[in-house]
């Protein structure tokens, strides 16, 4: 048999019983609820941007100077979503996902100066439809690797046709100097069939503290400067 017709034979000997009709209903119906909270967490994402987008526009006119150099942000990939969930021992459904992960929607602002990052997050946090979660501190409290940033966990409202949506949004905060070295440790530690020996470990852990002499050199430089 040739494989067009083996193919089609196979086709023809599916035949669908009611209980797989209900399966695959069920599963359209799950795929457009998980969809629509995507989109939520999208939609919360761009109302954070759009905060510190207006914050860099106030302290530009003010100051002549932006205190944010970038924004990236990202939703989490479903594989990454479905990794994460499996390694905290998840129920796989919208609902814990939903009430467990706090960085489906991440927004990370780059700043010019180690000052700008606690002035950006303070400006944020006094705004009365931003509810803190949750703050870690890796600026004032590095990771044993050398990591700094500082991360907020925020609950945004987002307001749909018919309801308003809180939503949860994971906020990484930092310099450049922060962003150059976290960058380029994530792309040496996850670069695939490369053993990241001890003596990586501790070249990378020095960078870490060069980068942060460059922070704290930079904000002596902005105070003389008196910007
Ligand atoms: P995750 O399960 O990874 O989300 O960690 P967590 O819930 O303990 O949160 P934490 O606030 O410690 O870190 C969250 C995010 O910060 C990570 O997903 C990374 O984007 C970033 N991050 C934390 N530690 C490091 C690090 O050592 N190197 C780099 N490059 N990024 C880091
Ligand atoms: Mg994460």
């Amino acid at each position: 048999m040739s494989n067009v017709t083996r193919a089609q034979a196979a086709q023809e000997t599916i035949v669908l019983t009611r209980s797989d009709k209900e399966v695959l209903e069920r599963t359209k119906e799950r795929s457009l609820e998980f969809r629509r909270l995507m989109s939520y967490y999208k939609c919360a994402m761009k109302e954070v941007e759009t905060k510190f987008e207006v914050l860099d526009e106030e302290y530009s006119l003010q100051n002549d100077r932006n205190p944010i150099s970038g924004i990236k942000s990202r939703l989490k990939s479903v594989s990454s979503i479905i990794e994460k969930m499996e390694r905290k021992n998840l129920d796989l459904t919208v609902s814990a996902m939903e009430k467990n992960l706090n960085d489906v929607a991440g927004v990370r602002v780059v700043c010019s100066f180690v000052q700008d990052v606690y002035k950006l997050a303070d400006a944020l946090l006094i705004q009365d439809d931003v509810t803190l979660l949750q703050i870690k501190d890796y600026i004032k409290n590095p990771k044993p690797n050398g990591y700094r940033s500082l991360h907020l966990i925020v609950e945004i409202p987002i307001f749909l046709e018919k309801e308003k949506r809180m939503m949860k949004v994971e906020i990484q905060l930092r310099t450049i100097a922060m962003d150059c070295w976290a960058s380029l440790e994530h792309q040496l530690r996850y670069k695939k069939g490369t053993e990241f020996t001890e003596e990586m470990q501790q070249a990378l852990f020095k960078c870490a503290q060069n980068s942060m002499d460059l922070d704290e050199e930079m904000d002596l430089l902005r105070q003389k400067a008196n910007i």
